[in-house]
């Protein structure tokens, strides 16, 4: 709500938070959803100490900031933060978006989930309803997704982990919301998947999960929520799979940053020509 000591060409402001971030995308993506929007906004990257979350978001609060993004490794901590949260992000454990609230409160969303199903049912026309998903990982990365994955009403979600004791912790979680169960590597033997999405941290240093061989149904899909210049590791895995579409994780990327622009500004920008923009840079 604008008062009567607003200047017409306000500059709303936004950041992102984590450590570390010279890194981060999403000046760039919020800068290009801004300019195609024409919303007035400026957005940038704030590196955060270990323990200075709170007073750093108190600051941008405080000088004016309307809403931030959180990343690594401060989601679970902006999560305690907030003073409300939607559904997603309660089960989560993690907030990605905070939404100052006119009144000073904290809206706190998660919109990584929502990033990757619009990213793989509109972007790739990947149908999940009466699928059988094989999720790899049950660290925050999983943990974060599993809600807006379950609402497309899969057959059934298997998640795989080396900790298998993670595995079950979030089948438990969420077995409220739909079909899922936990699971170790070794007894993927045999079964067979219509889409398998690496959640796991292992692309980062090169290497893959300790996946079976022949777990892939006929028209299958891979989907690694990294991203990388080149396919990563587990891409090129469902290449040798014969997966018929392996996608990394850019287009989820820039979905989740428009669900955050959308919570924020009211408004839906048009993500191709976002994600054609920062898949040049890479
Ligand atoms: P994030 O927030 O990125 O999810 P995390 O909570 O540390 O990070 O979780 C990392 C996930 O990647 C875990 O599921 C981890 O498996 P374990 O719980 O068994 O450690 C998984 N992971 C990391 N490297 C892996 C590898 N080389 N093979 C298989 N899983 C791996």
């Amino acid at each position: 709500m604008s008062s009567l000591f607003d200047f017409e060409n306000k500059t709303d402001r936004y950041t992102v938070m984590g450590n570390p971030i010279s890194h981060s995308k999403s000046p760039f993506i919020h800068t290009c959803f801004a300019k195609q929007t024409s919303q007035n906004i400026e957005y940038t990257a704030t590196q955060v100490d270990p323990g200075g979350f709170e007073q750093a978001v108190g600051n941008f609060q405080a000088s004016g900031g309307k809403g931030l993004n959180i990343t690594v490794p401060f989601k679970q901590e902006a999560w305690e933060l907030v003073d409300e949260r939607s559904p997603r992000a309660n089960i989560a454990g993690a907030v990605n978006t905070i939404l100052f609230k006119p009144d000073n409160t904290l809206l706190g969303d998660n919109t990584d989930g929502i990033g990757l199903v619009r990213d793989l049912t509109n972007n790739h026309q990947c149908n999940i309803e009466n699928k059988r998903l094989l999720v790899l990982g049950a660290g925050g990365a999983v943990r974060g997704v599993l809600l807006p994955l379950l609402e497309q009403k899969p057959a059934l979600i298997t998640i795989a982990n080396r900790t298998i004791d993670k595995a079950h912790l979030l089948a438990q979680l969420y077995k409220q919301h739909g079909n899922i169960l936990g699971s170790h590597y070794t007894d993927l033997a045999g079964q067979k998947f219509d889409l398998i999405i690496n959640g796991t941290s292992a692309s980062l240093n090169d290497q893959l999960p300790p996946l079976p061989d022949n777990i892939l149904m006929e028209n299958a899909w891979c989907y690694d929520m990294m991203y990388a210049k080149d396919p990563t590791v587990f891409l090129r895995w469902g290449n040798q799979q014969k997966a018929t579409n392996t996608i990394d994780g850019l287009g989820m990327l820039v979905e989740q940053a428009a669900e955050s622009f959308y919570l924020w500004r009211g408004v839906r920008p048009d993500t191709q020509e976002v994600i054609k923009a920062v898949r040049e840079q890479i």
